[in-house]
């Protein structure tokens, strides 16, 4: 275990000095802060045989000295995929010839994790690469791999199933590429996954529920076209960063988010989603961001939300939020920037209007059925939605349309008549203890909304 724990250590330092690529893992300080490097576990190394692995060919030309026979698989595995690649503008894998993989381009290896005296392929870093091809099922020979970065490329297709024998993989960044079909099924093999980046693909479908079971710290799922419900079993999720917007899930957010141990920004934006917020929100206490922007989410905002001691930056805009915007909310230690614009809100809490005055709060409000305040709803509109209430207990949490209802394939949330008696009283997660106790990570209000600006892709690089 301990050759393990240093192999990933060797493989991150080296990424760190000797990829210029290395884009991933300095882009988002939260999870990379958070990345429990040493806790794999040796079990992962004991793999299922792959009949769809064993069934590709080892053959190379006998000319060729390999240093172990894992760097002549990573040889086999390398070149197949050269071939399938059909426009490298930045040639990035000219120098992909050879039985040398180590110092092919965007290729590091490190000391083999059950063997010290032997390298083997532990990253692949192709940022930026603008490389358009597919990935070849022989990658699944490349079993050491730790990384795989492919940012910004043009990759397409789907994930080949011999992805699976990836057990030691631990980031996953395919983000700005063309990869399309469910969500790739190999993901849910690879045991070791932390940090998982798909977004700006054109991914489709539901969420395999089993994802929330797996150890992964940041779901990085913005930008792609992932419809139906959210899995109820989000909460046995130990993530720290979750990014679904821009997608088109429907229904409720789970009450038992809340229950998410170590979550710290949320991002639902510009999806489909109604219900009300669940009061279970409150519960998470290390959130830093919430954002449920542009969705159809109605009601008010819980009264939890005086618990979360964290919380940076709330953005409730463009919904059917009503109620108040309570003084327990703007008077949160860390609360910097409430954003309600485009709802129903009818009331702002007296320090709420203190704090702003002082710039110690934003809060825009245009768009809402304030009195005194500019830029509101016409009166009519506002008489006519506060004359109807939500009523959070029996608004229910249907699918919107039709198609979503037809390929849902795991049962979805609780009907309308079956109302579970809400918990209003947030209780402590019952979660395991954490090895590595996160704590809250110092204010530092740049930070906050840099950790969001940080998932909008910028432009692809090259002319
Ligand atoms: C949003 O949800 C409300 C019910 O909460 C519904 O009446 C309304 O039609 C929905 N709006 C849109 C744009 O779907
Ligand atoms: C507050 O948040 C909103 C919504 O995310 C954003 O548009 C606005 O620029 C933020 N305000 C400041 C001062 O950062
Ligand atoms: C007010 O309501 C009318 C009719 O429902 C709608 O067409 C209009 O866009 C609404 N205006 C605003 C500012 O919400």
């Amino acid at each position: 275990m301990q050759t393990l724990g240093s192999f990933f250590y060797i493989s991150l330092i080296s990424i760190f000095y000797i990829s210029p690529f290395s884009i991933a893992l300095i882009k988002y300080p939260v999870p990379v802060t958070r990345r429990g490097l040493t806790s794999l576990k040796q079990t992962n190394l004991n793999r299922e045989p792959d009949p769809l692995l064993d069934s590709i060919k080892i053959e190379v030309d006998p000319n060729l000295k390999f240093e172990n026979p894992r760097l002549k698989k990573a040889y086999v595995a390398l070149q197949e995929w050269k071939k399938a690649m059909i426009s490298d503008p930045y040639q990035m894998t000219k120098n992909w010839v050879g039985p040398d993989v180590c110092l092919y381009t965007g290729v590091v290896c490190a000391q083999a994790p059950d063997d010290e005296n032997i390298a083997t392929v532990a990253v692949i870093d192709l940022n930026f690469g603008d490389i358009a091809g597919y990935l070849v099922p022989h990658l699944g020979l490349l079993t050491d791999l730790a990384i795989l970065h492919l940012h910004s490329n043009r990759f397409f297709g789907i994930f080949p199933p011999t992805l699976s024998n990836l057990k030691l993989l631990f980031e996953l960044d395919v983000s700005n590429n063309h990869f399309s079909g469910l969500f790739p099924s190999p993901v849910l093999a690879m045991s070791s996954l932390k940090f998982l980046d798909i977004r700006y693909n054109e991914f489709e479908g539901q969420l395999p529920p089993q994802i929330f079971d797996m150890d992964i710290d940041a779901f990085i799922l913005n930008n792609n076209r992932f419809y139906n419900h959210l899995p109820k079993n989000i909460g046995n999720s130990p993530a720290t960063v979750l990014v679904l917007s821009n997608n088109k899930f429907s229904g409720c957010i789970p009450r038992n988010l809340g229950q998410m141990p170590y979550l710290e920004q949320v991002s639902f934006a510009n999806n489909r989603l109604t219900g009300c917020l669940p009061e279970e929100i409150g519960m998470l206490k290390y959130l830093t961001v919430f954002d449920v922007r542009k969705n159809n989410i109605s009601g008010p905002i819980p009264k939890s939300f005086e618990n979360l001691k964290t919380i940076g930056k709330i953005d409730l805009s463009c919904n059917q939020f009503s109620g108040k915007v309570d003084d327990s909310l703007c008077t949160l230690p860390r609360i910097w920037n409430i954003t309600i614009t485009d709802n129903y809100f009818n009331e702002i809490g007296a320090e709420c209007d203190k704090l702003i005055k002082d710039h110690k709060l934003v809060l825009l409000d245009k768009d809402n059925c304030l009195a005194n305040k500019l830029d509101q709803r016409p009166e009519k509109n506002c008489s006519l939605a506060l004359k109807n209430p939500v009523n959070c207990k029996t608004i229910g949490c249907q699918a919107r349309d039709h198609v979503d209802l037809k390929n849902r394939k795991f049962p979805g949330p609780t009907p309308k008549v079956q109302n579970p008696s809400p918990k209003t009283t947030p209780t402590p997660p019952s979660v395991r203890d954490p090895p590595h106790t996160p704590k809250p990570p110092p204010l530092q209000q740049p930070t906050m909304t840099t950790a969001f600006n940080d998932l909008i892709l910028p432009p692809k690089t090259g002319s």
